[in-house]
């Protein structure tokens, strides 16, 4: 079964947790696009949901597809979040921003009552870190910033580069202006002490470490679905 039909399988499950009435937020990424047109199928069926999406670039598709938006303002506690990620563990931490949405995907995810993950089985890690890390820093000091992470990750024993995201030949800018830096540190053995450490780094943002947001992660391989759960959510 080739990418694409496994994250469509994912998002199909996900969609069993959508109910009518639910305040949704609606991940960014590939897989969270093939949520959002299966959700908009059902949306044209009657299915009445409202969603804050977490990027403009799913803002885009949510409008173009008839799935009715609203803001975090207007609605600032959410029912369900539906996501991809970059990687997992089986704890369901993760590693997200590959597609540069960290923030927004991190508030929102933070505002619902339950966040879904979804993705192909090989997003799965026993620990994470082979994906790089993404970091949302300020423009300002950026150079500072990035002296700050690397200090700061040698003090965890972590090194590898971390580079400025670019498309082309300009710097990467997500939808809050801010730039992304890539860490490949590798393995993360203790995620809590290294998102402590960047939390505390001034220029920092929010980094792409998420620690007790997902209680579910739905993963489609060829073999058919897996579902893991937190402890709190069995
Ligand atoms: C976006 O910033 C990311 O967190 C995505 O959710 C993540 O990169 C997964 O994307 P894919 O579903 O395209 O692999």
């Amino acid at each position: 079964m080739d990418a694409r039909s496994l994250k469509i399988k994912a998002a199909a499950e996900a969609l069993t947790y959508v109910k009518d009435g639910m305040r949704l937020g609606i991940g960014t990424g590939s897989t969270a696009e093939e949520f959002v047109r299966l959700l908009a199928t059902k949306v044209a069926s009657g299915l009445k949901v409202v969603g804050v999406p977490t990027s403009e670039r799913t803002a885009a598709l949510c409008r173009e597809l008839g799935v009715k938006l609203t803001t975090l303002e207007e609605t600032p506690a959410l029912d369900l979040t539906i996501d991809g990620a970059d990687e997992i563990d089986p704890q369901l931490a993760l590693i997200k921003g590959g597609g540069g949405a960290l923030l927004r995907e991190k508030i929102v995810a933070a505002a619902s009552a339950k966040m879904v993950v979804i993705a192909d089985e090989s997003k799965l890690v026993s620990t994470l870190g082979a994906f790089p890390l993404p970091i949302e820093v300020n423009r300002f000091g950026r150079a500072a910033t990035q002296l700050a992470i690397e200090r700061a990750a040698s003090n965890l024993h972590l090194s590898g580069p971390v580079t400025l995201r670019m498309t082309g030949t300009d710097a990467f800018v997500t939808d809050g202006g801010h730039l992304i830096l890539d860490a490949s540190f590798g393995r993360i053995p203790d995620t809590r002490a290294l998102s402590d450490a960047l939390h505390a780094i001034p220029g920092v943002v929010e980094h792409g470490i998420f620690l007790g947001l997902a209680r579910v992660a739905i993963l489609a391989g060829a073999d058919g679905i897996r579902t893991l759960t937190t402890k709190t959510e069995r």
